[in-house]
């Protein structure tokens, strides 16, 4: 199999965290959502069951349910590594444990999995990636975009990152991103920048505390309206 973002490793968080990682109200909830490398999180499956309007774009979803899986399980124990290697990186209180991160994670991506077929029919999983997304203007109400941008300041340039969220502005009304971490749990080197860049062009950017905090120091997203 040919997934060629050997860096960027499938993982997949849930709707509960993604409530919390983005302060998302029931409001939010019933807006027309992005959700871009939402990759094999439960987000997108969780919520169309609870009857909201989502579509996540990932560039894995040109492969099918089963190769996913395989890539899933090719690359699960690297990641429980990397992580038990890192674990002061890390706050352990709402997942108590290593263990108990790789059930909740292994939960919601067998969510994933399930929803994947049905969800390409409904053109609710769509092929695609950043720096050039295939939607129109302003189609969505609300972008979300989890453990991407900034998380991958080692393997992503300052120029995609800028790109990126200028596409995630030309099709979303705002634009939600966390964490603002790069994958040490330091700040991204790229934040400030990206910021000031913003705020010359006049967008309205704010830095927001969530409550959601697994990588110590991992509670603020950036909102862009
Ligand atoms: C670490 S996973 C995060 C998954 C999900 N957002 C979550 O928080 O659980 C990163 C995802 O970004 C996707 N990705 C990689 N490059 C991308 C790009 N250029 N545009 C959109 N998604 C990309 C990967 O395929 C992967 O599914």
């Amino acid at each position: 199999m040919a997934i060629r973002y050997y860096n960027i490793k499938p993982w997949g968080r849930s709707l509960k965290e993604y409530v919390r990682m983005f302060n998302l109200t029931p409001d939010d909830l019933e807006r027309k959502i992005l959700g871009c490398g939402d990759g094999s999180a439960s987000f997108n499956a969780e919520l169309t069951e609870q009857g909201g309007n989502i579509t996540s774009v990932d560039p894995v979803y040109i492969f099918s349910a089963d190769q996913i899986r395989q890539r899933i399980d090719e690359t699960y124990n690297d990641i429980i590594d990397q992580t038990q290697k890192n674990q002061d990186k890390f706050i352990w209180q709402e997942i108590g444990s290593i263990e108990e991160l790789g059930r909740i994670r292994m939960s919601a991506m067998e969510k994933f999995l399930k929803d994947f077929a049905g969800g390409v029919m409904q053109n609710r999983y769509m092929p695609g990636e950043l720096p050039f997304l295939p939607f129109s203007d302003k189609e969505f109400d609300l972008a979300l975009c989890s453990h991407l941008l900034f998380l991958y300041t080692e393997n992503l340039s300052l120029e995609f990152h800028l790109k990126s969220i200028e596409e995630l502005c030309r099709v979303s009304n705002e634009v939600r991103i966390f964490p603002l971490l790069d994958a040490n749990a330091d700040r991204s080197p790229y934040a400030e920048p990206i910021i000031d860049y913003l705020r010359a062009r006049n967008r309205n950017v704010k830095e927001i505390k969530v409550a959601y905090e697994f990588q110590k120091g991992g509670n603020t997203m950036l909102r862009i309206c």
